[in-house]
């Protein structure tokens, strides 16, 4: 383990996991603790109280982290450092909805002496689905855990998961009821794309490498295509998918933060506030699509074949698990340049990327189409599988003739950059360590639910294409 790290919290924390023998504990929050704990990232002083309806006692909590979690995990570990990690967490067994769970909670933070009580640091982390949220926040209130002990004691935070809401007016309800219980600087809610090292690239990229900011702008730039591509179906998540569909999933959150990166303008500085602002603006000038007709026009639903049969998901269901949004961004610098925001489940592969075409090059040099396409540059940010970027550039083709071939210039993340930093390990020492520049606020929550809402109320008229699982989708243009 790696001792005295300048991000070291020294003040102890006490981290509450809502829904600790769930999906999202197996799949990535046990594996992210157990990493930040042997980099030295995790708190001097820390204990983990795993909440949920399972029956288990602490031991049988820690081994079920070790069997569905931590063995999992490609990571060399030794002993001590796992019995260190084990020995920092306990397990409370409980209904969301059973005050006398949040007692013991209280009572298990003030029987740890005077290190680890209620004037710890606290952190709320709700890995539940949404419905649960309001019950939670309710009792953590009702139960005096939403409250320091003194106003020089530490601090209580709180973690939620997106989706936040349904649409705008759930989202607001939330926000409000969210806002009566913490101020807005104590509410860290999870978009965890934002903390992925390729996405976070993006802005570092834009505005730290002066040849391709003037460039930027509707002027060079003719679109713009955003694109989660995923293989995997919905697996065991039916009850969970069929109830939000792709738009609410990835749409409103992932794919529109990662425009909101690529068409922001620069912040004053790096703080949260200006980088939060300047994503909140994006939001802010899209185009609406808000009538029938505008959704005919500019966005497709698809839904993969089999989907209805999948456990929890209704037979006749019209949820989308695929869609194609072309948006436009009301603003001098994006006038006219249309977004295309795809996503979809089930697909031949899984891709992540932002393509950004560049307008035709000069008719003097390259005075002939290029294989139906033009001679342009081409700057794509790659996100899943590659991680890096890929520029396309023409050059003289080597030889006697004047020929042009394109050569891609490539930054990869992937070769010889082993420092890797994964999405939950970002999220959780961010919000230890109080930066809220990788969460959604308040702000962006509104404009991107008064983006989408509208969407989810005029497409129910547009044809529910289906696709064939494994292939590239409906494949309906815009
Ligand atoms: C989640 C969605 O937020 O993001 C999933 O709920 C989706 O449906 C996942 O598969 C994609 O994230 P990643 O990091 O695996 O690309």
């Amino acid at each position: 383990m790696i001792k005295n790290n300048k991000y070291k919290i020294l003040t102890p924390t006490t981290l509450v996991i809502f829904g600790a023998t769930g999906d999202l504990v197996r799949r990535k929050l046990a594996a992210a603790l157990f990493n930040l704990y042997c980099k030295g990232f995790m708190p001097d002083v820390f204990q983990i109280i795993g909440f949920s309806r399972r029956d288990y006692t602490d031991k049988q909590f820690r081994n079920f982290l070790i069997k569905e979690a931590i063995n999992n995990m490609d990571l060399k570990y030794s002993e001590e450092d796992l019995t260190g990690f084990l020995n920092k967490i306990i397990y409370q067994k409980g209904f969301f909805g059973d005050i006398n769970a949040y007692k013991n909670i209280r009572h298990k933070l003030n029987e740890n002496g005077n290190v680890l009580n209620m004037c710890a640091n606290k952190l709320y982390y709700l890995a539940v689905p949404p419905n649960f949220y309001m019950e939670i926040l309710n009792n953590l209130s009702v139960s005096g855990l939403t409250m320091s002990c003194s106003d020089e004691s530490g601090w209580t935070r709180i973690l939620i998961e997106k989706p936040f809401g349904r649409d705008i007016d759930t989202a607001i309800n939330l926000d409000d009821i969210l806002a009566k219980l913490f101020k807005e600087e104590q509410i860290y809610r999870i978009d965890h794309y934002l903390a992925k090292d390729t996405i976070r690239n993006i802005i570092f990229f834009r505005f730290s490498n002066v040849i391709f900011e003037p460039l930027w702008n509707s002027r060079f730039i003719e679109k713009v295509e955003i694109k989660l591509l995923e293989k995997e179906d919905v697996e065991n998540r039916g009850s969970y998918y069929d109830s939000v569909g792709a738009l609410r999933d990835v749409g409103q959150n992932h794919v529109l933060q990662m425009l909101a990166l690529v068409a922001m303008e620069c912040p004053e500085n790096l703080s949260a506030g200006s980088i939060r602002k300047k994503r909140a603006e994006v939001f802010n000038s899209i185009v609406p699509i808000n009538t029938k007709n505008s959704a005919k026009q500019f966005a497709v639903r698809g839904q993969y074949e089999g989907y209805r049969d999948i456990k929890g998901v209704g037979k006749d269901s019209n949820t989308e698990t695929y869609f194609k949004i072309k948006s436009f961004l009301k603003n001098s610098r994006w006038k006219n340049v249309p977004f295309y925001m795809e996503s979809g489940k089930a697909l031949k592969e899984k891709r992540i990327e932002i393509v950004i075409y560049f307008r035709e090059a000069s008719k003097l040099i390259c005075p002939d189409s290029y294989k139906n396409n033009y001679y342009r540059n081409i700057f794509t940010i790659k996100i899943y599988p590659e991680e890096g970027i890929f520029i396309r550039f023409w050059i003289k083709k080597q030889g006697l003739l004047q020929e042009l071939e394109y050569r891609d210039f490539i930054f990869s993340y992937n070769k010889g950059m082993e420092i890797k930093a994964g999405e939950y390990e970002k999220v959780l020492l961010d919000c230890f360590s109080g930066d809220q520049t990788l969460f959604t606020s308040t702000e962006e929550i509104k404009h991107t639910w008064r983006f989408i809402t509208p969407v989810l109320n005029n497409w129910n008229g547009n044809e529910l294409y289906t696709y064939k699982k494994g292939s590239a989708g409906p494949g309906v243009s815009i």
